[in-house]
């Protein structure tokens, strides 16, 4: 019989994300793939409720078969599912069981979930698509390593300093209008682990901005939010900036690989990443849910 678990123990949760998510037939865009880092996620920067609360565990004969949680945003009323993680024959059940229940834990001021898989996830992408999930966005998963990094001269780029930052968050609202974090909140978290990058033109003008952040503790780095005004691209800026934060982030002596996630269809920020140095690691599928609680 399965019998599903609620308060599980985070190491084995953590344990057997870490298991499934090294492989790319049960990978989640939102989980990391090493044991340590996912422990660390869950028990010091796990959204807006203590992640006791919010996994689920699905076991057999004191087995675990299945992982699923809800990482909440409540500011915003959205919650990524971390999963369904399933290692069982029947994994759409197990999935389905999970989901029934952890959705009654979901605060109602929660309106959209969303589901982050790899392509090559089949299993939860017929999921979402039996859930009648929508589907928002293709993406993709780009890393550079230290090795394969190819810097480029980027004597034009400045940290962005107090005088820049109203205009900072301004193109950030109209480059990413719908951006996990706003610019307020880049500025207020700004600190050695987390910087804005910027280039000005001769009047002092911000023509672009990279926002990178450094997680030594685990030996990595992610290229955030990167643009150019309109009007000022195709002149090498986009390059000198990402050259820069690749820079500030190699500079850490753990890190030896930097991550972005890019909508798929963005060809020409692709090329850009590749010459620097990045490949594609994952192709993945956004979906999204309304939840209606009335139900
Ligand atoms: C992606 C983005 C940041 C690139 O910025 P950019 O300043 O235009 O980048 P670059 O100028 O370095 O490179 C872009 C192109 O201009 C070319 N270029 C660079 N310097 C040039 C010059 N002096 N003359 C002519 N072409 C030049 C590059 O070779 C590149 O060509 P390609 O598109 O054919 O590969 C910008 O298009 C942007 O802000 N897009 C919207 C936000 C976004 O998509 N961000 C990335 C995802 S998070």
């Amino acid at each position: 019989m399965i019998t599903l678990q609620h308060h599980p123990k985070l190491t084995d949760v953590a344990a057997f994300i870490a298991r499934l998510n090294g492989n790319s037939e049960t990978h989640i865009g939102y989980c990391g793939k090493k044991f340590d880092e996912v422990i660390d996620t869950l028990k010091k920067d796990f959204g807006d409720l203590p992640a006791r609360d919010a996994f689920l565990i699905a076991t057999k004969s004191d087995h675990i078969i299945g992982v699923c949680g809800f990482d909440a945003d409540i500011e915003r009323g959205k919650a990524e599912i971390w999963g369904p993680f399933v290692d069982y024959e029947d994994v759409l059940q197990v999935s389905i069981m999970l989901w029934e229940a952890m959705i009654r834990k979901i605060p109602d001021v929660i309106h959209t979930v969303s589901l982050f898989p790899e392509d090559n996830n089949k299993k939860v992408m017929t999921f979402a698509n039996e859930l009648s999930f929508d589907s928002i966005s293709k993406e993709s998963v780009l890393t550079c390593s230290k090795e394969t990094f190819r810097r480029i001269t980027n004597d034009s780029v400045i940290n962005l300093s107090s005088e820049h930052y109203s205009s900072f968050m301004k193109l950030h609202e109209q480059l990413f209008p719908n951006a996990y974090i706003k610019g307020n909140e880049i500025i207020e978290g700004l600190s050695e682990k987390s910087t804005v990058f910027g280039v000005v033109d001769q009047h002092n003008k911000l023509l672009g901005y990279l926002y990178a952040e450094a997680d030594p503790e685990f030996g990595e780095g992610s290229i955030e939010f990167f643009g150019v005004t309109p009007l000022s691209r195709n002149k090498g800026i986009g390059a000198s900036l990402l050259s820069k934060g690749l820079e500030w982030l190699f500079a850490f002596p753990s890190i030896e690989e930097v991550t972005l996630c890019v909508r798929a269809d963005n060809n020409k920020a692709i090329r850009l990443y590749k010459s620097l140095g990045f490949t594609i690691e994952h192709q993945l599928t956004l979906f999204e849910k309304r939840l209606d609680k009335s139900k």
